[in-house]
């Protein structure tokens, strides 16, 4: 098992300003940041981040949501960190989050739900490198 994962503030979170908050969540949660830099997809980038979901019927408001603004990438590190990580986000949808999770706090909609957070080992490898070259982890 990997001890990392792979998230992103979304486009909405950077703009309210919730960068600092968010961050500080996942590091009193006890996360590392690996690596971190801020970044504007165009709406074909995010497109191929999330080939995964070309089928869905979200997909174009995904990725039109997505590239609305800067996000920040990073890379985290933890013990379980693919799981732990998926706790502290919470459920998709903010209605169904947890309370103490970051989506309860800072999402506003399933589009709009503030964090990525990647589901599986592979996936967090994947997506990591979809952003960051061996010289940026640290
Ligand atoms: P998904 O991988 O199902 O959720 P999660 O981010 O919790 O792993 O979906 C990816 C993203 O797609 C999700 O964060 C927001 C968007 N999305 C919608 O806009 N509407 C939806 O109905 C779903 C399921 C997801």
């Amino acid at each position: 098992m990997s001890n990392k994962t792979f998230t992103m503030v979304k486009p909405h979170a950077v703009a309210d300003n919730n960068i600092g908050g968010i961050i500080q969540m996942i590091e009193t949660a006890g996360f590392r940041i690996v690596a971190m830099k801020k970044v504007l997809l165009t709406s074909e980038n995010a497109g191929k981040f999330y080939e995964v979901h070309k089928e869905r019927p979200f997909y174009a408001e995904l990725c039109e949501t997505m590239s609305a603004g800067p996000i920040i990438p990073m890379i985290l590190e933890k013990e379980n960190a693919v799981a732990d990580f998926r706790a502290l986000i919470g459920s998709t949808d903010p209605a169904d989050a947890a309370e103490g999770t970051i989506r309860k706090k800072y999402a506003k909609s399933k589009g709009e739900n503030a964090v990525h957070g990647s589901d599986s080992d592979e996936n967090a490898q994947i997506e990591s490198s979809f952003f960051f070259s061996g010289i940026e982890q640290f």
